[in-house]
């Protein structure tokens, strides 16, 4: 027997009681006379306490050569701290050791193994198994547990049945490019790892699975950010006979759950904004609402005077900073030339304080009187005190640069509560998005995705008006999910690709499969996957994906740890039947 307790699991009622523990050796104290030992497993960490009056010599100094990181096996007696340690659940007690097995030894790991550590970023990712045993990342992958734990219970108790889809398939277009494998037994054949588990999902619901969910590997090959991953994980769900009124209820329902199970946090129905009320109220579709800072569009109160870069814009749209008004003259350039980062991308920013007295002091005092500057404050909701911001130019371009700076400020004004939660809806998507560099449509959600009723025909008049049966949930200024009603119906698929630019053959080859599928009896359905890796780290009350992640990739999408990818050798490459010629 390795261990009767855990190192996380003595208190003061187990004083006088016989011990074995189990763990590494995150610390020695030698006082001299006694020797202190911190003895970590993944529960905690129990003091170990070896002294001349107590101990043997031989025992002493076998105490005195444990290295950091050692694996030990301890027995002895759980006796009362003389100096307890109330910040350590086991701060009251000590193990008085009699006998120490050495289980094996340790390098000197490469950074600390503590709540702090002296390791950089990629240091830490390179001994990634080290960085574990540390508590934030631990905790962190406890708390992921909990939470796909919490979604599984949930779901089945709602009917909802876990099925497997394969990793091996073709390509399933959600965007991104695809990762393929080479076919050894199908020379120069490819199959595409799932960007998600998506045509698989729909074909379960033909299949009559009619409530499926899984919690499954997707992976896209595109620019690594904060909140992207090669490889991720959603929650993927699909259900039958529905329309978008029952998804929204049902995983608004899951969303709730976990919120109250994880956080203890009760909100009743999350609000829900249309796609263009989103982009023209916060300049984004995933806006964060645990603040105000509603965009004011100022075209009608800054365009009647001869300030020649409002009157040529084609949006002039402002937002009200909270107490900003108090901006020095550095802190207000410094925040000028933030916008005009290439991040960001605006030619410069117009702004105007309201000052605590009612009065209005802008940067275009030169063009615009008190009288027009109140109607600004009006547009944006500015209070006395605030510090109005407007930017201007192409509509949408410039909605994305103020969204920049409203969430940019935000965060400087420590407005993103990371302990605050505020879901919500945004709902009736645009069908189809111009790609501004190649005239074509494609689809904003995927193409299996249904337009509205009724608006089939407006697909050959006015393909941008289109609106989808498609939504996602946005939970603190991110984007946690994502789904909509499918198309089932063979003719109107078929119409879809013919929007898309595929032809009749190229959709057969590609989603022949799944057209087929529709002439079988393909029921109404509709479905939504969660980033899981995102949903997690929000809940846990950060932004950075790759904290949640056991084993993430780095920015430039490798693995550090295991070196991967790495090129293979000619003899694999031979049976796969790749010839790999790096000069052309
Ligand atoms: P979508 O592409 O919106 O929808 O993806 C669903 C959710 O997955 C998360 N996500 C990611 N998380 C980490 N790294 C990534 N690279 C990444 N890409 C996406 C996001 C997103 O909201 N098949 C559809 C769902 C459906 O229609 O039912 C789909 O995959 O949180």
């Amino acid at each position: 027997m390795y261990r009767s307790h855990t190192c996380g699991e003595l208190r003061e009622s187990h004083i006088e009681t016989k011990v074995t523990l189990s763990g590494w050796v995150q610390k020695t104290r030698d006082k001299g006379f006694v020797v202190w030992v911190d003895l970590r497993d993944r529960y905690g960490i129990t003091q170990l306490v070896f002294d001349e009056d107590r101990t043997s010599s031989k025992l002493l100094e076998q105490a005195r050569s444990l290295g950091r990181e050692f694996v030990v096996q301890v027995t002895g007696e759980v006796i009362e701290r003389s100096s307890k340690n109330p910040k350590l659940p086991t701060g009251n007690i000590e193990v008085l050791v009699d006998e120490v097995i050495i289980l094996n030894e340790s390098k000197t790991p490469p950074f600390t193994i503590e709540n702090e550590t002296d390791g950089g970023e990629d240091l830490r990712m390179k001994y990634r198994y080290l960085d574990i045993r540390r508590n934030p990342v631990k905790n962190n992958l406890i708390f992921r547990s909990k939470v796909s734990m919490e979604v599984r219970k949930y779901l089945s108790d709602q009917d909802f049945i876990e099925v497997e889809t394969p990793y091996l398939i073709k390509s399933t277009p959600e965007g991104a490019r695809d990762f393929v494998v080479p076919s050894r037994m199908n020379e120069g054949q490819f199959y595409a790892l799932p960007q998600s588990p998506q045509t698989f999902k729909q074909l379960l619901m033909v299949g009559g699975m009619d409530k499926y969910f899984q919690i499954v590997k997707c992976f896209r090959d595109e620019d690594l950010r904060a909140d992207r991953q090669p490889e991720f994980t959603q929650i993927d769900c699909e259900m039958a006979f529905v329309e978008q009124e029952d998804i929204l209820d049902s995983f608004e329902g899951l969303t709730k759950h976990l919120l109250k199970e994880i956080k203890g946090v009760e909100i009743s129905a999350f609000p829900r904004i249309t796609y263009d009320d989103a982009m023209r109220i916060y300049g984004n579709d995933k806006p964060d609402i645990r603040f105000g800072m509603e965009f004011g569009e100022l075209n009608d109160v800054a365009q009647h005077k001869e300030f020649g870069v409002f009157n040529s814009a084609e949006l002039v749209v402002g937002i009200a900073v909270p107490g900003a008004a108090s901006y020095t003259r550095k802190e207000l350039d410094a925040l000028v030339n933030w916008v005009k980062r290439p991040q960001v991308g605006a030619m410069g920013m117009v702004y105007a304080k309201y000052n605590e007295d009612g009065s209005f002091k802008s940067t275009v005092d030169k063009f615009y009187d008190q009288e027009d500057l109140a109607k600004w404050a009006e547009a944006t909701q500015a209070k006395p005190g605030d510090l109005i911001c407007v930017l201007s130019g192409d509509a949408n371009k410039t909605r994305a640069q103020l969204s920049a700076l409203r969430m940019e400020l935000a965060e400087r004004l420590g407005l993103r509560n990371p302990a605050e939660f505020a879901p919500l809806w945004v709902i009736d998507f645009p069908l189809l998005e111009l790609d501004e560099e190649t005239g074509n449509y494609h689809a904003m959600h995927h193409p299996f995705t249904s337009p509205k009723p009724g608006q089939l025909e407006l697909l050959e008049t006015d393909p941008s008006a289109v609106r989808a049966n498609a939504y996602d949930l946005v939970l603190n200024g991110n984007e946690i999910g994502g789904g909509s009603i499918r198309i089932h119906d063979r003719g109107v698929q078929s119409t879809m690709f013919k929007h898309l630019g595929f032809t009749p053959e190229e959709a057969e080859a590609q989603f022949g499969f799944l057209m087929d599928a529709f002439q079988y009896g393909a029921p109404p359905h509709g479905g939504i996957a969660f980033g899981l890796d995102r949903l997690v780290s929000i809940l846990g009350g950060q932004e950075t994906i790759r904290d949640f992640i056991a084993f993430p990739k780095n920015n430039s999408g490798r693995d550090v740890m295991i070196d991967a990818p790495a090129a293979i050798d000619q003899e694999q490459l031979r049976e796969l039947s790749l010839k790999l010629d790096l000069k052309e």
